[in-house]
């Protein structure tokens, strides 16, 4: 990989546009959204889909609000004109949505493609051609004239053809291929003898579609072809400026969103970015970017596990784990510090304070795209006390006391360490019950009775040590006080309750409580205990022998 400026070169098709205006624009509303996984997504699958599987993902895309959907490609094969068929004939598409075709300039194509059409609601005809430099030097092997008169044609050829389509709303759509790599003024003089063909109007459109075939430069540059063209065309009101954006350089996404501050008014692209090679424009990340900034995409994707589930099983394609929201790990947080980032700003949100979403680390809300916030957070080794404390509060409800998170995150890492890997909420419930509810040596509780006179709690409890019976009584303002006053009269070291929570483990009557105390002995050291009973003081009681025990 030594010195690549002997084998490449910048890019050489940069519109001189020194006084761009889309830099300082922001995004207001959705654009026109176009779905080209029927065809520029399916047409770069390893097993193309079959009828049954293009009728259920056209359900689907349906469903998610698409009114414009590129179908596919009927002169092409057999199987491409019977699903247009079906889709027409079975009456498929509400009357609100463009079934989109597309074709190239060539007459037999063109026919076929008509055909393919007849007893349409409504349908958009795509015509293409290619344009850059090498593609006419090397795959056309014509001059600039030659490639216009090929575009020309087949828009003519189009247009002769419309009366067949009588009944059927048509929309025209031409696509200058290879758009981005294209110099802006050939783009445009192609561009503008299409229109001469089709004459179209403010009132009946035509939809100019530039795609970025293949992604050359960085996304500025595209939004600078955008703008110019936008600036420059002839008629720029009787046209509908579409993107199609590839994603060679992997940035397919911010070319789109900067082509439509630069004027465009349609998007093309498809579901999690399918398509040649390093894809198609991904329409769900695109969207959803739009709804994190409070802009109504105007699709829907508030149960997107299903909709992925439906994609994988039709295309055979997967979502990887990291695709921005819809990736299986996107809501899940490994470190420690954004696990307890997130926790706070999700306690945050909950209790209403804020006016709009400002979680950190999670860019929308995981619930408004069919997540649970269960998923947000996981446990490895990585993980700090923020993540095992969120764990256990919300799978099993065991709200730890802030002090005793401190304790017992570095005692989980410890072990998610040893094992190497993530683990459960139910792995973590297990270690926090070895740890502290099930520590039943050397102090094991055997009976423990109370009565209480004038205010005063007199106990008597029955205790084994290391096996052996121990019986104390001690005397105290309340249960837990007379416990620790029967201990100093034994001669163990002092110690004393600095710490003390519980509450109920569940509901019902037979409910369990969970008890946690911190006790300090005189000579400094400190320990939690936790104690599980279906009585609260027997609970804490345990919860002091607990804590007695890891003392030792
Ligand atoms: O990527 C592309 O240029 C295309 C055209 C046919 C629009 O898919
Ligand atoms: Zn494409």
């Amino acid at each position: 990989m030594q010195n690549p400026s002997k084998k490449y070169q910048p890019f050489q098709h940069a519109p001189k546009l020194a006084d761009r205006q889309w830099p300082a624009r922001t995004l207001t509303h959705a654009p026109i959204w176009c779905s080209v996984d029927l065809r520029d997504g399916n047409q770069a699958l390893a097993v193309p889909m079959n009828v049954s599987q293009k009728l259920e993902l056209f359900q689907t895309l349906v469903k998610t609000g698409f009114k414009e959907i590129e179908v596919g490609f009927p002169s092409a094969s057999n199987t491409e004109f019977t699903f247009n068929r079906r889709l027409i004939e079975e009456n498929r598409a509400p009357d609100d949505v463009w079934l989109q075709v597309l074709v190239q300039a060539r007459e037999d194509l063109i026919e076929r493609t008509v055909e393919s059409l007849v007893g349409a609601k409504k349908a958009i005809i795509h015509l293409y051609n290619s344009t850059s430099p090498a593609q006419r030097r090397v795959v056309f092997q014509k001059s600039k004239k030659e490639i216009i008169e090929v575009a020309v044609r087949g828009a003519q050829w189009i247009k002769d053809r419309l009366p067949r389509l009588k009944g059927t709303e048509v929309m025209l759509q031409y696509s200058p291929e290879s758009f981005s790599a294209t110099e802006v003024e050939f783009a445009k003089e192609i561009s503008e003898a299409v229109m001469d063909v089709w004459q179209p109007t403010p009132q009946r459109k035509m939809i100019l579609n530039l795609p970025d075939t293949v992604e050359v430069a960085m996304p500025n540059i595209y939004a600078d072809q955008i703008e110019w063209m936008c600036r420059n065309i002839k008629n720029r009101d009787s046209l509908i400026i579409s993107l199609h954006t590839h994603n060679d350089r992997c940035t397919g996404v911010a070319a789109t969103e900067l082509g439509m501050l630069a004027g465009a008014d349609r998007v093309e692209g498809t579901l999690f970015g399918n398509g040649e090679r390093t894809g198609n424009l991904d329409i769900v990340t695109v969207a959803l970017n739009l709804f994190m900034h409070g802009i109504d995409p105007k699709l829907d994707f508030s149960n997107l596990n299903s909709l992925i589930e439906v994609y994988e099983r039709c295309t055979g394609m997967t979502v990887p784990p990291r695709q921005p929201y819809a990736g299986e790990l996107v809501f899940t947080a490994f470190s420690g510090s954004h696990q307890d980032a997130i926790k706070k700003g999700l306690a945050e949100q909950k209790a209403g304070k804020q006016k709009s979403w400002d979680v950190p680390y999670l860019t929308i809300d995981p619930a408004d795209i069919g997540r649970e916030y269960r998923e947000v957070i996981r446990v490895n080794s990585q993980s700090g006390k923020g993540g095992v404390a969120y764990l256990l509060e919300n799978e099993f409800g065991i709200l730890l006391p802030k002090d005793m998170q401190r304790e017992f995150g570095p005692i989980a890492n410890d072990e998610v360490d040893k094992l190497g890997r993530e683990v459960s909420g139910a792995e973590l419930k297990q270690m926090f019950w070895r740890e502290y509810v099930e520590r039943h040596s050397p102090w094991q509780l055997k009976s423990f009775e109370t009565e209480s006179k004038n205010g005063i709690v007199k106990c008597k409890a029955k205790l084994s040590r290391d096996g052996k019976p121990v019986e104390i009584s001690g005397e105290g303002n309340g249960p837990l006080a007379a416990l620790v006053h029967g201990f100093s009269q034994i001669g163990i070291p002092k110690f004393e309750i600095t710490n003390y929570s519980e509450h109920a483990l569940g509901s019902g009557e037979a409910a369990a409580a969970i008890a946690y105390i911190q006790i300090k002995t005189s000579d400094g050291k400190s320990k939690w205990g936790a104690g599980v009973d279906t009585n609260i003081e027997l609970a804490s009681v345990r919860a002091v022998l607990s804590a007695l025990n890891r003392l030792e």
